[in-house]
């Protein structure tokens, strides 16, 4: 083991940088060499590799974004190329590999969610030694406790919320406020919880419009006159379908997000005659310098992995149980998405503190 690779791919989210730093710095105790590929899967198949040296990730903690790039298109199984004038998606997966091999590359890290790991299992199965380490805003991914991310993202939406508290009671309106989740709901479950949200609706549970307007006139009948709703993007009504936003061709998920905030605003005013206003929070949730919590994890994924490449452990991530870091194949952090089950702990609390589910 000589020359390790790493990549950032998918969306990004805070922390990214805090990995990349800590695989260089970790590498370079054991004198082992550190490639960045750059913009994800993408440098892979082009063969754009960048030396990444002590210097290179000196100050890069707390810088938000990937000092590498990433994208969440350009699958390395179906890279989409010119063939005679014509695009279509080919199979670039051993350019890749001949790439790697070129630039002596022993191993590859890969940084990402589902997505990119899902692409990371099929270059393990192909037999190219892959350690997986788990990122997303949206701690969607099974097998691990926790995403590095999420902690910050959490926390952006906490503090709107907090804000929107203030104008909420300044005019006695509904705030909604829609954050990301598009198949789980824990950045609204963990936000809202934190934030005094008095209603939150997620992915996992189909919202009753009836209940959720009821609960806002019940508050003004107590002397509220202002409500606050956190609402996952991917939420949809009894019945009733996701909001998308658009389709972007060329993805592995196509289906782009958005809207479900303005739906239930304007179905709160036309049918209950409750003024209401939206902010969607967007990609200020992915933004930003990771906070302590997502400095710490993503510090001990990224050591974690340069360890886990020395025993010659592949086709594995790295993964948070409990206080430790632990190996866990690669497959079962893509064989199926972490949703927020009905018996979980933070969603019991949030039935217990009153907080409107939607159901
Ligand atoms: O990182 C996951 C996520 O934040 C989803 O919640 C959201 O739907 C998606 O990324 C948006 O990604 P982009 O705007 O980069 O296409």
């Amino acid at each position: 083991m000589h020359k390790l690779a790493v990549l950032t791919g998918g969306g990004d989210c805070p922390g990214l940088n805090a990995v990349i730093r800590a695989v260089v710095r970790s590498a370079n105790q054991y004198g082992l060499e550190v490639l960045g590929i750059k913009d994800g899967f993408h440098g892979a198949v082009e063969g754009e590799f960048i030396p990444l040296t002590l210097a290179d990730v000196s100050g890069i903690l707390p810088r938000g974004g990937t000092i590498l790039g990433t994208t969440n298109r350009d699958n390395p199984f179906e890279y989409v190329s010119n063939v005679n004038g014509v695009r279509q998606p080919l199979d670039r997966s051993e350019d890749v590999l001949r790439n790697f091999q070129e630039a002596g590359i022993d191993a590859l890290l890969a940084i990402g969610g589902d997505g990119s790991l899902n692409i990371s299992l099929k270059f393990a199965e192909k037999g190219f030694p892959v350690i997986g380490i788990p990122k997303t805003i949206d701690n969607d991914l099974m097998a691990t406790d926790q995403t590095f991310g999420f902690q910050t993202a959490v926390e952006t939406a906490q503090e709107a919320l907090d804000r929107l508290h203030t104008t909420a009671e300044s005019h006695h309106r509904v705030m909604v406020l829609e954050v990301m989740g598009r198949y789980a709901g824990w950045i609204a479950l963990y936000a809202g919880v934190a934030g005094g949200a008095d209603v939150i609706l997620i992915p996992e549970i189909p919202y009753n419009l009836n209940r959720v307007a009821y609960s806002v006139q019940k508050r003004a009948k107590q002397g509220k006159k202002f409500s606050i709703i956190v609402v996952a993007e991917g939420a949809k009504p009894l019945g009733g379908e996701m909001v998308v936003d658009r389709l972007l061709p060329g993805r592995s998920d196509p289906v782009k997000l958005g809207g479900i905030g303005a739906k239930l605003g304007n179905d709160l005013e036309k049918h209950f005659g409750l003024e209401t206003r939206v902010t969607v929070l967007g990609h200020l949730q992915r933004g930003g310098s990771p906070n302590s919590y997502d400095r710490v994890l993503a510090s001990r994924y990224g050591t974690a992995a340069v360890d886990a490449a020395l025993e010659g452990k592949f086709g594995i991530m790295v993964a948070l149980h409990g206080r430790d870091i632990v190996q866990v194949p690669l497959h079962q952090a893509v064989d199926q998405l972490k949703q927020v089950p009905v018996t979980d702990p933070l969603l019991i609390t949030a039935r217990s503190l009153g907080i409107e589910m939607g159901d």
